[in-house]
């Protein structure tokens, strides 16, 4: 790749670091992913949890604590887990009732920033827990639901993950299928503002509105200065085959006028699905699931220059979903899922350094790690040295031991 200097990267220098690579396309649709090297020093282990496990969380406010949903029509629970073991112990299943998730089950988990709470995205918006009685099992920690619905608006029925503002007063609610009826599929995003009443713990939600974006809308994430939301569509079109975007939506809009929040769409390969960002904010993180892509888009670029936007693009393995940084955010790991069941794909993790995914480095991918079948979500322990993986189609939470990993360059 041809290294090149343009205005807006030398703009962008004074608060990023520099990406010296010119722009790149978005990948195309891959079925199958080339095989890779299987890590075999890298330490895992499993725990049964009986249903299929979707978000993961570790507690912020309990030692050894980390919470997960498990996923099954009718009968989702929040699992609790204790951690103080290298190889989790599913300790309490919480009861979420299906009058709060409907046949969509409990999906994707958000921790307050005070860690008193936690979001599960599920039917018309969330069931919110209280994370210190979630801890100790007490059926009585569901204290309060989301509900998109209003006099002129009903939500969707599938809702998927939660991105909450810092101070917890906006929920970002990504509902995957929007409404049938009144978006025609498109997904959409809802907001909430919430309120928490003191004299009896609960938290409501008021809906503000939505803003519909492309098909199949799951992964949000905030940037550095909150000022931004990215939201990814998997695709662009009700054609499953058409690719997919990365949506940049200014959140003080999305606060009272959400419909009319959208600041641009960037085209991010097929299938794009989880997002994440640096903790410096300036490199936007994408797995393109049906492009076996890991992408990187720099953050200053999305919003300035969008053509020259996408800055490295890793080939990982089969159907990624889930990303995660590790290491000091020198490693990204994502969680290569095969969830198509493709017969001569396996799913594992693809330990990708980072440095050299930003440099063009061919040999960014150290290498796989095998799991259980259908790695989803992550959630890293607060001293950073486990990393826990949701193998949806196997029922197992895996742990990875981050001292075992690959170091990076
Ligand atoms: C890695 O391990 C998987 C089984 O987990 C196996 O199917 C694959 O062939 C191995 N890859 C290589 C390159 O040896
Ligand atoms: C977990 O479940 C699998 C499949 O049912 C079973 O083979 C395995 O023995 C179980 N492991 C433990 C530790 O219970
Ligand atoms: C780090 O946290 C994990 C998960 O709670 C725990 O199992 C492990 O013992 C902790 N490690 C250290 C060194 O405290
Ligand atoms: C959401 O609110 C509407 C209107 O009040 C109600 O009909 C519906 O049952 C609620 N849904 C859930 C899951 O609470
Ligand atoms: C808690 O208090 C708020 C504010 O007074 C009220 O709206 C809500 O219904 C109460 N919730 C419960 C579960 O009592
Ligand atoms: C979807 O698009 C592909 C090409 O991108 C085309 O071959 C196929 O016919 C389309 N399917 C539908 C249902 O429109
Ligand atoms: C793997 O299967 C896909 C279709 O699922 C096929 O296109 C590809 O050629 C196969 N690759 C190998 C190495 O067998």
């Amino acid at each position: 790749m041809r290294p090149c200097r343009s205005l807006a990267a030398t703009l962008a220098v004074a608060i990023c670091s520099f990406h010296a690579v010119c722009a790149l396309s978005p990948p195309i649709c891959q079925a199958v992913a080339p095989q890779q090297n299987n890590l075999t020093e890298v330490l895992t282990g499993y725990v049964n949890v009986t249903k299929p496990p979707f978000g993961l969380a570790y507690a912020t406010n309990q030692k050894h604590i980390a919470f997960v949903t498990l996923d099954k029509t009718n009968d989702s629970t929040l699992g609790v887990l204790d951690t103080s073991t290298f190889i989790p112990t599913l300790i309490h299943q919480i009861a979420i009732p299906v009058t709060l998730t409907g046949v969509e089950g409990a999906l994707g988990l958000t921790l307050t920033r005070d860690g008193r709470h936690l979001f599960v995205a599920a039917g018309p918006g969330a069931v919110i827990i209280d994370t210190a009685l979630a801890a100790t099992g007490s059926a009585d920690s569901i204290v309060g639901a989301l509900n998109g619905t209003t006099a002129t608006q009903t939500p969707g029925t599938a809702a998927i993950e939660v991105t909450l503002t810092k101070n917890d007063k906006y929920a970002f609610v990504s509902q995957e299928y929007g409404v049938i009826a009144r978006t025609q599929g498109r997904g959409n995003i809802d907001v909430f503002e919430l309120h928490k009443h003191v004299q009896n713990g609960s938290i409501t939600g008021t809906p503000v509105g939505s803003i519909s974006l492309g098909f199949a809308v799951v992964g949000t994430a905030l940037s550095k200065d909150e000022s931004l939301l990215y939201a990814l569509s998997e695709t662009t079109t009700a054609n499953d085959t058409t690719p997919g975007f990365l949506s940049v939506l200014d959140v003080e809009k999305l606060k009272t006028d959400p419909a009319n929040a959208l600041l641009g769409n960037v085209p991010a390969g097929c299938g794009p699905v989880r997002v994440i960002v640096s903790k410096d904010g300036c490199t936007v993180w994408v797995t393109a699931r049906e492009s076996n892509h890991l992408l990187a888009f720099d953050a200053a670029k999305l919003v300035q220059d969008p053509d020259d936007a996408l800055i490295a693009s890793v080939q990982v393995g089969t159907s990624p979903v889930g990303l995660t940084f590790a290491r000091h955010e020198s490693l990204i790991l994502t969680a290569d899922s095969n969830r198509f069941e493709y017969k001569n794909a396996t799913s594992g993790l693809s330990v990708v350094d980072v440095k050299m995914a930003l440099a063009g480095d061919e040999g960014a991918v150290l290498g796989r790690v095998p799991t259980g079948l259908f790695p989803r979500e992550f959630a890293t322990s607060p001293n950073g040295s486990t990393i826990l993986v949701a193998d949806y189609d196997s029922d197992q939470v895996q742990a990875v031991d981050v001292a075992t990993l690959p170091k990076a360059s």
